[in-house]
Formats: C-alpha cells, structure tokens, sequence
C-alpha cells in the first residue's frame, strides 16, 4: 500500500504546505501549522449539481427570458433577526452564525427553533456540545416546548446524515461545526480539514434536500480550534454575534449575505428569559448620557440600511511621562490617530503631548467614515474643556486638510435625528440640497474642522 500523503495545515487561514513550517507565510501567525493526512478528493464524488440548476439555467440565457420567482421567506418572531437576514429565513440556505463562546449563539437558535416549529416546520437540533437534558433545561427556561422540535446530542456526521434522510426536517440546526466529526476524514475535530468537510456536507444537505441550515461556529482568538473565517465563501449568509459578555446588549451583524444586504445589524438584549430584541437602539445608547459633558459628541452613524445614533466619548488629558497614550475602544486606532493629526495641524489644537482615551458607547463598534466629524468635535470639546450642547448631533468625513467631505444617506440621517429629538445637526457643506424635505432639526453645513469648531465652541 502507498504511504499516505501528509500535509501541514494553518489552522488559522487554512494555508497548506508539504513541510512543516513554523510561521505560516500566508498569515504570519506562529505555531499554527498542524499536520493532516492527505484526503482523497471525496467532496468531488458527492458534489452533485444542486437541484435548483436545471438543464435550462446551465446553458446561456438571455436576462429578459429568465423566469424570477421571489424567494419565499419564513419570517421568525424576532423582527432584529428577519431584517438581518434580509427580510426572514430563505429556505434551504445555509447559515453561518459566529460569535465568541457564551456570547448566546445557542440561546438565540433555541428560540428560533421553538418558534419556527410553531410555525409548522420540523426542527433537528444536533448538539455536539451539551446533552438533551441541558438543552431541555435551557428550552424550560426559555419557555420553549413542542412536537415538532427534536435534540439530537450527537456529532457523528454519518449519523446525523442517516437521521436526516429518515426524518426530513424542514431545518436543521448543528451546534457547534467544530464538534462535528466526519469518520472519513483522520484530522482531529475541530481541525480546518474536519471543519470544511461537515460544511461542504451540510451545503449539499441544504441544497440538495432544501433543508435550512443553522451552523454555530466558535470564534476563537489564536486559540487551537479553527475559526468559522475560512468558511465564509463557503456558505450563503454568515451572521456574527457580537458584544460583551459584561453587558446585556448583543449585536447581531451580517457580514455575508446572499440574499440580502450587509452589514445590517439587529440588536438583541440578553435576559433572564433568553434573548429580547431591542426596537430603538438609539434611546438605549443615548440613554445614560450626561448632557452637555466635556468630551462627548453624538454621531449619526449608518449600520446597514438604518441610522443608529451614537456618542462618542473622549478624554484628553495631559501626558504626565514619556509618549502620548492613544487609546480606543469600539474606533478604529488609526482614525483616532489621524483625526488627532488634522486637529493639530488645521485645527491648531496642541494635541501632540495629550493623552487621548475613546471610546464608544453601548459597545457599538463604528467604522464608517462619517464619524469623522463627530469624532473630532469630541476630541476638540474635551482638550477645550467645553461642552457641545446635548440636543447637538454629527456627520461628515474630516479629509487630510481638514475638509469636510459629504456622506451617503444623509436624507435618513436627518431624518433619524429629527425623530431621537435633536436640535440641531451638523452636516458637510456638500451635502445641503441633497433632499427637498423640510424638516423642523436645524441643519448647520459645515466646510472645514476649523468652521465646524468655530461654529460649536
Ligand atoms: P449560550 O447561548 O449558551 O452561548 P453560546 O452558545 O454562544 O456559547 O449563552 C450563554 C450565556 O447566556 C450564559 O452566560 C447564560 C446566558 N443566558 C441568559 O442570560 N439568559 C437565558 O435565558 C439563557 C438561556 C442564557
Ligand atoms: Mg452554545
């Protein structure tokens, strides 16, 4: 008999090699590099066309003869989850659902499965990590009971297979990938090869059986266990749920979707009673905020199709030794940095022996642009010492010679801050004139940071 083929596998991007290496030249990282018996392609054997390819739609088509039919959705109980999804469940995708462990990802397909079996589907929920009496306890706590809904404590692929085809359910729920174990392949569970065969499986389950697939996948941090990231193109729509385990809230943002927008965010509220969707994000993250405090600036920031309103909090204080500490929470370090920069050159706000801390509230992570604005005039009232006026709020992105650029959405951001009660807003000069509404929030365009502060302070 042959010997069999290794190769070295990077169990954190997947990067494959004949030797062993110490440092994966593909991702940098250290220790990574685990080895794997040489699989025989038998994903190829079992790949078959899936069923919604017909002869018709494999030859060349003109768009105007192909036929449309809308994508029937199951829409769940929670409002937060169907938007993020793109309006509900699309039957027979495959979702990916990734999060930090003890985040709540198991909570939140426990509800969804007790309520999509109220709606009449059949739900298989294969748990490789806790046994059917700690998913009933956690159903009791939920208030969840049913018929139609199954446990499974099981992480045999071939078994889960043959419970499949004997059972047809109209959804299937695998927590976790990293717990499921394919006999045919001889890498250690959880490792990357083990982890792409079970969802190259389940991807021919969902297609070829038109079955809905929830998959929970553990982010880990440099840990051994191979990350839900190299599955990313292998599945329709991947939801990451976020947040912090010190807080209620939690945010359910989706960072792939085929059949619908992304970056779209759902807010949920995690209580004894399992998970509550939050309706008005903005009254919750505005909520505790000290009116007129040094140092704090609200922002109107776009998550996926909605406006969220924000503030953004500073503290510049001065540097008592050595280099200036920059530190961020929930905004990008390098923005904060540049942002400083403009202020100190344009502005002509001292900032280079200050201290700077920020950080955003409710444990929203902002990484658009049109934070600029508000991120500056943050940093600004807190070196300045004066306050912005609470019923302000902010957009625009700051440029290299301290311009304000314009941003996208603005009808809707205006909108958003007229509706949370806002006096005033301050926008990019460019962008007045963009909607023809009148509306009752003063609008204030601003050119430059320089103007913006003159105008604030
Ligand atoms: P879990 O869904 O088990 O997390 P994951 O599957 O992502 O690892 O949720 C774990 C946390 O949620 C746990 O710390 C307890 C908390 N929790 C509640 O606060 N309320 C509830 O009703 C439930 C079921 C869990
Ligand atoms: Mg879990």
């Amino acid at each position: 008999m042959a010997k069999a083929k290794t190769k070295f596998v990077c169990q954190n991007c997947g990067y494959i090699s004949p030797r062993y290496l110490g440092r994966c030249p593909n991702c940098g990282v250290w220790n990574q590099m685990v080895e794997e018996v040489d699989q025989p392609a038998s994903t190829k054997a079992k790949a078959t066309p899936s069923r919604r390819v017909s002869d018709l739609e494999s030859k060349p088509i003109s768009i105007n003869n192909v036929s449309f039919e809308k994508e029937p959705r199951v829409k769940t109980e929670l409002g937060e989850l169907n938007r993020v999804l793109g309006g509900g469940i699309v039957p027979g995708s495959l979702i990916l659902i990734g999060g930090d462990p003890g985040i709540g990802k198991s909570t939140l397909l426990t509800q969804v499965s007790g309520q999509l079996q109220k709606l009449g589907g059949k739900v298989l929920y294969v748990s490789g990590e806790e046994s059917a009496s700690q998913i009933k306890m956690r159903a009791d706590r939920l208030g969840i009971t049913g018929d139609n809904l199954y446990v499974y404590p099981q992480t045999d692929m071939s078994y889960i297979r043959q419970t499949i085809s004997e059972m047809h359910p109209d959804y299937l729920i695998i927590d976790s990938v990293q717990t499921m174990d394919e006999p045919e392949i001889t890498s250690a569970v959880g490792s990357i090869s083990q982890i792409r065969e079970v969802t190259a499986e389940l991807m021919n389950i969902a297609k070829q059986q038109n079955i809905t697939v929830f998959v929970v996948g553990h982010v880990t941090k440099g840990g051994a266990i191979a990350g839900p990231k190299i599955l990313e193109h292998m599945v329709d729509t991947v939801l990451y749920f976020e947040g912090d385990t010190h807080h209620s809230y939690r945010i359910l943002r989706s960072v792939k979707n085929r059949f619908g927008s992304t970056n779209e965010i759902g807010i949920f509220e995690m209580q004894t009673k399992g998970l509550v969707e939050v309706a008005n994000p903005s009254e919750i993250f505005l909520e505790e905020r000290l009116a007129n405090a040094n140092g704090s600036a609200v922002v109107v920031s776009m998550e996926g199709t909605r406006p969220i309103l924000v503030e953004i909090q500073s503290l510049i204080t001065p540097t008592i030794f050595g280099n200036a500490k920059r530190t961020s929470t929930g905004i990008d370090h390098n923005r904060v940095s540049v942002i400083m920069a403009v202020l100190e050159k344009r502005g002509n706000l001292m900032l280079q022996n200050q201290d700077a801390y920020l950080k955003s509230t409710g444990g929203v992570k902002l990484d658009e642009p049109a934070i600029d604005l508000a991120l500056a005039m943050s940093i600004a009232s807190s070196y300045k010492n004066t306050g912005i006026p609470g019923t302000d709020c902010f957009v625009g992105e700051v440029g290299l010679t301290g311009e304000i650029r314009r941003v996208n959405r603005i009808d809707q951001r205006v909108n958003e801050a007229e509706k949370l009660g806002f006096k005033r807003i301050f926008v990019p000069k460019n962008n007045i004139g963009d909607w023809s509404k009148d509306n009752k929030i003063q609008i204030i365009g601003v050119s430059t940071v320089t103007d913006a502060m003159n105008k604030i302070f």
